[in-house]
Parts: structure tokens; sequence; C-alpha cells
């Protein structure tokens, strides 16, 4: 029988550690407790949040509505020939999925090791770190159809993703309840060592012939030297979006700073580094109140403690407000912001 608790505090359940309540409260273990719920209409015309890790989120007042806490568990592998498929409950936790598949040499996961949340978030925004995509990885996911109470499997192709970005954020928000993915992993390596510091910590280490377990334990370190961990200090990772801006506007902002990082995106476009942009503002470790910027990446915003929601959102528009005075450049903000 389905437990929904009211005015549950949800400090605990976020990743900035941030004070707010949910109206209702329900842990979900396993899919046939999606329709069971979903037999109950009044559910269907109330406000709902997903979560699972509670990594991506600013709670910026109490939610007042149905918070569904996803915790399906279990992990499943099927190996043909070299390819291996693995499919994770959404509640499973990122890390251990990415440890799980490390430990038996499927590779494919080891660059988005320790990034936090579950494995039920990981294909709404396309999680992605040092080179690699969810979206390279990605075999299928299944979902909960809210409307119909039906399961249905989404392709790589339908999920629509894009950088940060897929379906489940835009034209099907609030529509799917995701319950399981499936990756499509290899027993055969294909390293991905050419961003950022990969390379140069491989060989720091003296590792030559880097194996999975080599590349998931340097991303490891790059990872814990530059982002706040957020057990001790509340974050959300990277609070906004790397822009994507024109090659023109972009011509422009490097003819003043020709230092300005950027990679290509589209044709005709350019990414630019947020975290360069805020650092340039002045902004890189600076602490307001009980909030601020991480001192080694200026994208993340932390919560010092006892941070309310609407403090750390008053910082990310100061942010967006100062980038563009400078650069004319506008910030997206990545983190979900529930208000
Ligand atoms: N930079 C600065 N100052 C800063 C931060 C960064 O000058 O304060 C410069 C760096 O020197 C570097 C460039 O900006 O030249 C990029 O920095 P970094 O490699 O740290 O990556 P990022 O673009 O800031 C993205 C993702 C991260 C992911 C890293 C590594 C986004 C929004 N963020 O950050 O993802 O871990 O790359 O792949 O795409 C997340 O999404 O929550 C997240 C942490």
């Amino acid at each position: 029988m389905l437990q929904i608790q009211e005015n549950v505090s949800l400090k605990n359940f976020n990743t900035f550690g941030i004070e707010a309540s949910a109206r209702y409260y329900v842990e979900i273990n396993h899919d046939d407790e999606l329709a069971e719920l979903f037999s109950d209409p009044q559910w269907k015309h109330t406000p709902l949040l997903v979560m699972g890790g509670g990594s991506n989120m600013l709670f910026v007042n109490d939610f007042d509505g149905l918070v569904i806490r996803m915790n399906i568990r279990g992990i499943e592998h099927r190996i043909s020939h070299n390819d291996v498929f693995v499919e994770a409950g959404a509640g499973e936790v990122w890390n251990d999925l990415v440890q799980y598949c490390v430990a038996h040499g499927y590779a494919g996961l080891e660059n988005l090791s320790l990034i936090p949340g579950s494995v039920g978030a990981s294909p709404i925004q396309n999680i992605g770190a040092y080179g690699v995509e969810l979206k390279d990885v990605f075999a299928s996911c299944c979902a909960f159809d809210i409307a119909t109470c039906a399961l249905k499997t989404f392709s790589a192709e339908a999920c629509g993703f894009g950088y940060r970005d897929s379906v489940f954020k835009t034209g099907l928000k609030g529509k799917y309840i995701i319950t399981s993915v499936k990756f499509h992993l290899s027993l055969i390596p294909d390293l991905k060592l050419h961003y950022g510091a990969i390379g140069h910590e491989l060989e720091l280490r003296g590792i030559t012939q880097p194996t999975v377990k080599d590349v998931s334990q340097v991303v490891a370190h790059i990872r814990v030297a530059k982002l706040p961990d957020p057990s001790t200090i509340g974050n959300a990772g990277s609070f906004f979006k790397n822009p994507v801006i024109s090659a023109g506007q972009f011509n422009t902002i490097k003819e003043k700073y020709p230092e300005a990082v950027n990679y290509p995106a589209a044709e005709g476009m350019v990414k630019l580094a947020a975290g360069w942009l805020i650092e340039q503002c002045g902004c890189k470790g600076k602490v307001i109140g009980n909030t601020g910027t991480w001192k080694n990446q200026a994208l993340v915003l932390v919560n010092h403690g006892g941070a309310s929601g609407t403090e750390v959102y008053a910082l990310s528009s100061q942010i967006i407000d100062s980038v563009y005075s400078k650069f004319g450049v506008v910030l997206e903000r990545e983190v979900n912001i529930i208000s």
C-alpha cells in the first residue's frame, strides 16, 4: 500500500540543502506503484514534482503539490559479443551505476564518474562531462505515461537529445515519469581522453595504456579538485548552461577579450564557457550572505549553510545581469527552479 505523507521536509532530498517542504510526498519503489498512485484521479489534477537525487533543482518556495521520489532499484546486464546492454532502475544512484560498470570492465560511462544524481534524471537533461554525453551511450528508456498509466519505451531519437536538453524538458514536460534507462556499453574501450585535464592527469600518474578504471579515477580526481562535494557544501553543479552565441557576436567579444574560452558549436555558432564569463565579472569565489560562487569553479553556486532558495536565486539574477552588462551575453539557468 502506498504511503502518501503530508508536509514533508525536502532539505535532505536536494543537494543544495535548501529548506522547503512538500504538501504531499510519496516514494515509488516499483513501476506498478505509479499505476496504483494514478488510479486515484486526484493526483492527475495536482501539481507534480518528480525527484531523483535532487541534484539539479533549487527550491525557491515550498512545493504545494505531490513530490514523487523515484526509488526504483536494480541493475541488469546482457552481453552480446562485445556489446553490453545495462539496464538500471530510475532510482539507482548515478555514480553507483558508473562504478558497477567500471568494476565489470564495461566501457562507456567512465567519463561520467561522480556526477551527482539518479539514473532516472540522466536522460532528462542529457548529462555530460569530460567530452561524453549521456546520448553517446544511451540505448533506450522506459517511462510511465501519466495520462494513460501505460509504460512506453523511448529510443534515443524519440528523446530528442540536445545540450543539457531532451523532450522530457520541453514537449513532453510533466507527461512521463522515467522508470528505467538502458545503456549500450562495450567490452572494448574507446576511451575519450582529450577533454580538459584527463590526458595531463594520466601523464602525471605515468599511465600510458589507461583502462576504464584509470579514466574513471582520473575524472573523479579532477571533479573532486574543482567541484564542491554536495554532502559538505550544498550545490547543484553548474548553475547555468554554457551559452551558445552567433559567430558574429563572438568575433566582437574576441576583439576585446582574445583569451575568451570557447568551443565549436552548430554551424555559425560558438559556445562560451560560462564559468570564464562569470570569473571575468569578478564573481569567482564571492561570498554573499549564506551563498556565493565556488572558489574553483565560478559556474557553481553554493549554499554556505542556511541559505534560502530566494537568496541563491537572487545571486543568480545578479550574475546574469553582470555577465550581460559586460559581454552582452544572456546566461540561461541550467538548474530547475521550483517556485
Ligand atoms: N573556467 C574559468 N573560470 C571558472 C570556471 C571555468 O575560466 O571559474 C574556464 C576553464 O578554465 C576552462 C573552461 O572555463 O577553460 C571550462 O571549464 P570546465 O572544464 O570546468 O567546464 P565547464 O564548461 O565550466 C562543463 C559542464 C560540467 C562538466 C564540465 C566538465 C555545463 C553547464 N557544465 O562545465 O557539468 O562537469 O564541463 O566536462 O555544461 C553540470 O552540468 O552540473 C556540470 C558540472
